[in-house]
């Protein structure tokens, strides 16, 4: 037998079967889109671009679409009490129905992650308007959470087909420095952090860069445990957290009571700046966890050297943490709606690749005392 040709390929000829080139979109589904979308701009900087409703022919419902960089979220609410954008809200509350990733091809992404066990959403669609064409495709994840394939590569227009460019003449805002979507965190109930690991491997071809059991994440009452997800070239990068057993309710057990379910937990957004980005973002009335002054005391002992002076974080709250490439600056804010659920990070990354492993404790502890005030410690 000639040993020199190798019935399956060599190590490291395999291609990546789902080239990803970041996120496309997130979709929120929402009771009030023409609320949540001014909410977003008023607060978050991002700014109008696309509308749908029913003057462009839809007769059940009405998206907003803002674009802040590179992010583009889209907001959508039902006109009818009936249907899965309702229902969706209904269960849910106002929270992340897509996380759309775009894709080189839709076609060729639909088919070998439902080759693979995905199960499809949306068979490979095109759509068309006088600015090209836009693919989509989509498979479910947890909960009632979805991941477009969007091929978009042909579409000179603004969004997608569908839509009509949207602008609003009396009122501007800044941006606030956000430039893209780092990371989206998944909530997932008692004991689904493994399969769901296993699905974004063996589906989605996505590996494990990080693991966090409950003695990095533990506190004296909650505890979670994380895997972090990444893609080959490391633009889509999915945390997947579950709840661990504590001397009370984990945080995680908390958002699946009030989300009825598996869900994202939070979206971290990037910017080269945190100290403007949230000086920003705070006088413009977004609220964020608070740690207690102390964590600053020891904070150069435990991360070194930064570029940053220390009293501008300490006035905003900013948390800094340190790995072996590098540190990070990061925040998280409150949840964004009345129901404890999504809530956002800002984070700076300044060569670090990992997610704050040393805020952890200081966090949670500061996650639990609003835990506490909602009575669901
Ligand atoms: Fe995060």
């Amino acid at each position: 037998m000639d040993t020199s040709m190798p019935a399956t390929p060599v190590q490291g000829s395999e291609t990546d079967f789902l080239p990803l080139e970041g996120t496309d979109h997130i979709e929120f589904y929402v009771g009030n889109a023409k609320q949540a979308a001014h909410y977003y701009r008023t607060v978050l900087g991002f700014q109008p671009l696309a509308y749908a409703g029913p003057e462009t022919g839809l007769r059940d419902r009405v998206s907003y679409v803002l674009r802040q960089q590179k992010m583009q979220f889209v907001f959508t609410t039902s006109l009818r009490s009936e249907g899965d954008v309702a229902e969706h809200v209904h269960r849910h509350g106002d929270g992340i129905k897509v996380i759309a990733l775009r894709v080189p091809n839709s076609a060729g992404a639909w088919g070998e992650t439902t080759r693979r066990g995905g199960r499809s959403y949306m068979e490979p669609k095109s759509m068309v308007d006088a600015h090209g064409e836009v693919v989509v495709s989509g498979i479910h994840t947890y909960g009632d959470v979805v991941h477009l394939f969007v091929e978009r590569k042909n579409y000179t227009g603004t969004f997608m087909p569908g839509f009509r460019p949207w602008s609003t003449p009396y009122f501007s805002n800044e941006e606030t420095g956000l430039l893209h979507v780092d990371h989206c965190v998944g909530n997932v109930g008692w004991g689904q952090m493994d399969p769901w690991v296993d699905f974004y491997r063996d589906v989605m071809g996505f590996r494990n860069i990080l693991s966090f059991d409950d003695s990095d994440i533990s506190t004296e009452y909650s505890a979670l445990m994380s895997k972090v997800m990444s893609n080959g070239n490391g633009y889509v990068k999915f945390p997947i957290n579950e709840p661990a057993a504590g001397k009370k309710k984990s945080q995680v057990e908390e958002y699946l009571d009030f989300h009825n379910g598996e869900g994202v937990q939070h979206v971290a957004m990037a910017t080269n700046d945190i100290v403007s980005t949230v000086k920003a973002l705070r006088s413009r009335g977004m609220d964020f966890l608070q740690v207690p002054v102390t964590y600053y005391d020891e904070l150069f002992d435990r991360v070194g050297e930064i570029d940053e002076d220390i009293e501008p974080l300490k006035e905003l709250g900013i948390l800094v943490d340190r790995d072996d490439e590098g540190y990070l600056l990061q925040l998280f804010s409150k949840p964004v709606e009345d129901r404890p659920t999504l809530f956002f990070e800002i984070i700076q990354r300044k060569g670090a690749k990992s997610f704050g492993k040393g805020n952890f404790k200081a966090l949670f502890e500061a996650i639990e005392r609003e835990q506490g005030m909602r009575g669901n410690l």
